[in-house]
């Protein structure tokens, strides 16, 4: 049976560190259904790590649709978020909502992500108003890189960390069911927890937050372009990969793949006949 938010605000309220790890196809929501992850998000990191592009601008509505459609169909228990990309949820409350809805309709989510401070409050009361739950995202938003000039730790004033606190309330206060703080200093992070009684879910924000999110393919080592400094790599897949997929064309090459045992043979009659034909019709060989 799939995690429901009842389940997902029991573990909170339980004091249960929340896990979150993003999946964009069957076998990376398989993979993380089988260790025991209780939350995927559908992130529209998907951008990066699956489209190869150098942000997560380009990725549209129905590339979300598509991947979280995937990651719902083949998992049975996680609670699955699904990422609103960029633009799908800002320019008014009736696109935010027509958006949100067809995550949820078409691909089955359990609930939506949207990035935005208090601006976007509105926008998030009346979606979750509507029925559909909402997890916030604020710090370091990567859709918003265009503007801020690249993948920056928000926060590290005064002024801007007092107004990340002010988002943070807005946002519980518009119906939020928890927050993704992303690239903020962890201290500013606990502050942001403390004060809130919704989860906050953090990458790049400490040890203090409820829950931590990562991406899949950063703590699998198959991100090699660089390693962000909030991830820590628990294997060498790209590596592994790699040296797997030389072996093979070494084999290849060598013809020592396929052996008998990849082979499939036929019966002795069946050849027999195939090869009187042949030799009826001149075949020399
Ligand atoms: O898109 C994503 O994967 C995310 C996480 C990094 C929080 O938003």
């Amino acid at each position: 049976m799939r995690l429901t938010i009842r389940d997902i605000q029991t573990m909170y309220t339980d004091g249960e560190p929340l896990v979150m790890l993003t999946a964009y196809d069957a076998t990376s929501a398989r993979v993380a259904e089988a260790a025991g992850v209780p939350m995927i998000l559908v992130g529209d990191t998907l951008g990066m790590v699956i489209q190869g592009h150098v942000n997560p601008v380009p990725v549209t509505l129905e590339h979300e649709i598509y991947h979280c459609e995937i990651v719902v169909r083949t998992t049975e228990r996680p609670f699955i978020v699904g990422d609103m990309p960029f633009m799908t949820y800002s320019i008014s409350t009736e696109q935010a909502m027509t958006n949100a809805a067809r995550i949820m309709q078409e691909a089955g989510a359990s609930a939506v992500k949207m990035e935005g401070g208090e601006w976007l409050a509105p926008t998030i009361k009346r979606v979750v108003q509507a029925g559909i739950p909402v997890m916030g995202h604020i710090g370091l938003m990567p859709q918003s890189v265009n503007k801020i000039g690249g993948f920056r730790l928000q926060g590290k004033d005064v002024a801007s960390a007092r107004q990340l606190l002010h988002d943070a309330a807005a946002i519980q206060e518009a119906g939020a069911f928890a927050l993704v703080l992303e690239s903020i200093p962890a201290p500013l992070a606990q502050m942001v927890t403390e004060e809130l009684h919704i989860p906050t879910i953090g990458i790049g924000a400490g040890p203090h937050c409820d829950g931590q999110v990562q991406v899949f393919h950063d703590i699998l080592g198959l991100f090699e372009d660089f390693i962000p400094r909030h991830t820590k790599q628990y294997a060498k897949l790209g590596e592994a990969m790699r040296e797997a997929i030389e072996h093979y064309v070494d084999d290849v090459r060598s013809r020592s793949f396929p052996t008998a045992e990849n082979s499939f043979t036929m019966k002795e009659e069946v050849l027999a006949e195939l090869r009187a034909d042949r030799l009826k019709n001149g075949a020399s060989h």
